[in-house]
């Protein structure tokens, strides 16, 4: 059990995903979390779910805050910043979860150089302890480190990057990749519709898709190539499909729009 005072300053999707994760551990003492933003009737379900303290005042919520997790849209950070960090106390441990909000900034917004940061790219399935999260520190103690491991620990895969743009570059597979993943099973949707196959089974048919492809990757241990093989048999019917969707440029497509997101991560 991490028996510290935990605040989360911005309670939306991935706060909330995280506050999941981490509850259902029980590696958290819940009397010692804060929930933190400005429209209280938006979070409250989750604080009674778990018994949590809720507040409007991110100043109240930080003050003896030892980690506090700043979940706002990358916009907001420099905002919240400044109306916390006079109240901050001096060795509190500061995990934002900002996309491409720097150290730099970070240390400009809060007027510090020598705060303790961590940089965290966490993704939805996090709420389930399946998540990925990527983590880079800054200013961190030996045993600030092995806080900020133990305590993503119930969360997933956890992936320590040696600087911030292998962090930006593990966002762009795993944090969208969730986003990429929802948006191929949505076409695929679309088809099997188009086919007029059952529409109330259609979602049911995609996601057993996915979920036994997943499955049958992680019990075999076989790659995803070695799967595409398997199933694209010389001269039949997925082989035509996929070779359609090579021919079409797919795989290219689908690597420059990723790297079009990447190229946008210093512009959030
Ligand atoms: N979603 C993901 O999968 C994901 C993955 C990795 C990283 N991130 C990062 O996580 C951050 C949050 O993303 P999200 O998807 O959770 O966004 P979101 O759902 O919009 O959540 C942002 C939250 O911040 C709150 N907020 C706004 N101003 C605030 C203030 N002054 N003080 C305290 N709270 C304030 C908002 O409250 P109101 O709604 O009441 O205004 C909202 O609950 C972003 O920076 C994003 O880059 C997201």
């Amino acid at each position: 059990m991490i028996n510290k005072n935990i605040t989360f300053i911005g309670v939306g999707h991935i706060s909330h995903a995280i506050i999941d994760g981490l509850l259902k551990a029980k590696t958290v003492d819940k009397d010692k979390i804060i929930l933190s933003g400005p429209h209280l009737e938006r979070f409250n379900d989750l604080g009674k779910k778990y018994g949590l303290k809720t507040t409007t005042n991110n100043i109240e919520a930080v003050k003896n805050a030892e980690i506090v997790f700043i979940g706002v849209r990358p916009k907001v950070v420099e905002k919240v910043a400044g109306g916390i960090k006079t109240h901050l106390k001096s060795d509190a441990l500061i995990i934002s979860i900002a996309a491409g909000v720097t150290f730099d900034l970070l240390h400009k917004y809060f007027s510090a150089k020598e705060i303790k940061l961590v940089k965290v790219i966490p993704n939805i399935p996090v709420a389930y302890g399946l998540g990925v999260v990527g983590w880079v520190g800054d200013y961190l103690t030996v045993q600030d480190k092995t806080l900020v491991k133990s305590l993503l620990k119930p969360l997933g895969l956890i992936i320590e990057c040696k600087d911030e743009k292998t962090l930006d570059k593990l966002s762009m597979i795993s944090g969208c990749g969730i986003g990429y993943v929802a948006y191929f099973m949505k076409n695929l949707e679309k088809i099997a519709k188009s086919y007029g196959l059952n529409e109330d089974d259609v979602s049911k048919i995609v996601l057993n898709t996915f979920t036994g492809t997943v499955k049958h990757l992680s019990e075999t241990g076989e790659s995803p190539e070695k799967l595409t093989s398997a199933v694209a048999t010389k001269g039949g019917i997925t082989e035509e499909v996929l070779k359609s969707m090579e021919e079409g440029g797919f795989s290219k497509l689908f690597s420059e729009s990723v790297k079009k997101g990447y190229d946008k991560i210093g512009e959030l």
